[in-house]
């Protein structure tokens, strides 16, 4: 898995099953665009134009013509969009079954919309955008699986690295802060990040605590509508970047809840977060 030329998988095995299968052993997928992928990415980047109208013909340059407030203020209000609007769980659920899944075995930690700007790492708001971690240390099951869909096309320094060595290995980490219903409780403005623009210099969020970035790291460009689905328990980190331009993408969580109550899934290295995301999960099956 080291080689970062065989490191990805353009071909989905030909069950479910044997697709979560894969990704609970650490397989990572970039799988082409589908049709339902295409229609989420048209609807996502027809709000992003329409909220940032008044800055020019590209969405992917028009931070430079707000201040970082304002700038924050229209993000929110997109990702509370696509993160709660059931126009975009729907959308959501016809992504999931045109990868193959039986929706209505599923249930989702709805959309959301990343936004990885020009030089956004020297925003100490933004610091923990780019903490390495495993999405299983913010309370997620180890049956989580990952999808992750650009709006553009990306160089890989727009992406993010893989580190799939630490797969199975533990690394370093501080998860044991993370509290999922602490979290919560007081709503989903810090879990979305759609109110408070310095909620990211008072929250904790756990993160890989090692003195060096581990080796090796992997990277990937995509194209717009391409969908990656890899396993919640993968150490990665988003990469920064100085391109003049803002990476957008959408990623989601998924788990089989069939795997989930039956302790399938991907081997836990090294979480120590406590809660479960699990029951605010969006239930594939509609009604
Ligand atoms: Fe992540």
């Amino acid at each position: 898995m080291s080689d970062a030329g065989l490191f990805f998988s353009r071909q989905a095995p030909g069950s479910e099953q044997a697709l979560r299968s894969a990704v609970y052993a650490g397989e990572v997928f970039q799988l082409a665009a589908t049709a339902a992928t295409q229609a989420l990415v048209i609807d996502a980047r027809a709000a992003l134009a329409a909220a940032l109208a008044d800055c020019g013909p590209d969405p992917r340059v028009a931070a430079r013509a707000l201040s970082g407030e304002e700038f924050f203020r229209r993000m929110g209000a997109l990702r509370r969009l696509f993160y709660t609007d059931p126009r975009f769980h729907d959308h959501l659920r016809a992504v999931v079954a045109a990868a193959g899944f039986s929706v209505k075995d599923v249930a989702f930690d709805p959309l959301r919309l990343r936004v990885v700007d020009h030089l956004g790492h020297e925003n100490p708001s933004a610091a923990a955008v780019y903490y390495p971690h495993r999405d299983t240390w913010y309370g997620h099951p180890s049956a989580l699986i990952v999808g992750w869909i650009a709006l553009d096309d990306l160089l890989p320094e727009e992406t993010f690295w893989f580190f799939p060595r630490n797969f199975a290995a533990p690394a370093p980490n501080d998860s044991e802060i993370f509290d999922y219903d602490a979290w919560v409780r007081d709503g989903w403005s810090l879990k979305i990040g759609w109110q408070d623009p310095e909620a990211g210099r008072r929250a904790r969020y756990p993160r890989f605590t090692g003195a060096t970035r581990p080796a090796p790291a992997v990277g990937f460009g995509c194209a717009a509508g391409e969908l990656l689905l890899f396993s919640g328990a993968h150490l990665h980190e988003t990469r920064s970047h100085a391109l003049g331009r803002t990476r957008f993408s959408l990623d989601f969580r998924l788990v089989h809840l069939g795997d989930a109550a039956a302790g399938r899934g991907a081997p836990n290295v090294d979480g120590r977060a406590r809660g479960s995301a699990l029951a605010d999960y969006v239930r594939g099956a509609v009604g």
